[in-house]
């Protein structure tokens, strides 16, 4: 086979491999199943105070998984599912929930309080970092449409610095903030559509 072929065949093999991340290494697709149980199947969670993974950038995921597989973001329920799983792998499962859509969230929308937290959000400038339509990017994570209860969970934990493992910037942007103001913006974000 002339060398020419042989580069041709290579280049096909490359555009194969990054087209379908799940064929290759170990698995991984029996992974994204014990994942599903916790995120839902296509990333969008239905379990009380567990974040949805659909739609997310893949830098901020892929940062997590690291930070969850080293212990350093500590969460009980997925203790040990991560030991030893090679970066290559974080990356495949961080690239399938990126590219998956995140549904519109099917709550029913209390308008005063939506209302407060729409307004709270601007005045504190969280699109900034999280974009304006609250979608994030690259370790900033999207903020619309995930689940209200964990929102208000994870930002009351970051508030009172006791979410270990997570950027100190969160906590640095919602001190001194009410109980009833994260309520707001936890029920606004959850709610808010791109
Ligand atoms: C038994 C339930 C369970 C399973 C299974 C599980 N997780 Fe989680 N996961 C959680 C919980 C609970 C949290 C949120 C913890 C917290 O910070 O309050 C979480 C958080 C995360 C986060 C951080 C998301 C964010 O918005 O901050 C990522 C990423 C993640 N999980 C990925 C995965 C992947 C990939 C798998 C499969 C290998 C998996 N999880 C399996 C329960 C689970
Ligand atoms: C200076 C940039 C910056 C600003 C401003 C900012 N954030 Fe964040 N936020 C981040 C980063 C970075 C993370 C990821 C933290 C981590 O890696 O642990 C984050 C994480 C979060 C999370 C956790 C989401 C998840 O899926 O786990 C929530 C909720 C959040 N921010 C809400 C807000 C709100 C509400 C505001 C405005 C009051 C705000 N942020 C302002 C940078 C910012």
């Amino acid at each position: 086979m002339p060398l020419f072929n042989i580069r041709k065949a290579w280049a096909f093999l490359g555009v194969a491999l990054l087209a379908t991340p799940f064929s290759w290494g170990q698995a991984p697709s029996s992974r994204v199943a014990l994942c599903g149980a916790c995120h839902g199947a296509q990333g969008n969670s239905t379990l009380p105070n567990i974040p949805s993974l659909a739609g997310q950038p893949k830098i901020f995921l892929e940062n997590q998984l690291v930070l969850i597989r080293e212990g350093m973001r500590d969460i009980p329920q997925m203790k040990g599912m991560l030991d030893n799983v090679p970066d290559s792998e974080l990356t495949a499962l961080a690239q399938h929930y990126a590219a998956l859509p995140a549904t519109k969230p099917n709550a029913s929308r209390q308008q005063a309080l939506y209302s407060r937290g729409e307004a709270l959000s601007k005045d504190m400038r969280c699109g900034i970092c999280h974009l304006p339509n609250y979608v994030g990017r690259e370790q900033m994570p999207r903020l619309a449409g995930q689940r209200e209860d964990y929102l208000l969970l994870t930002m009351r934990a970051m508030k009172s610095n006791q979410a270990v493992g997570r950027d100190p910037i969160m906590s640095a942007s919602l001190h001194g903030i009410s109980d009833e103001d994260l309520q707001a913006i936890a029920h606004f974000l959850a709610l808010t559509t791109p």
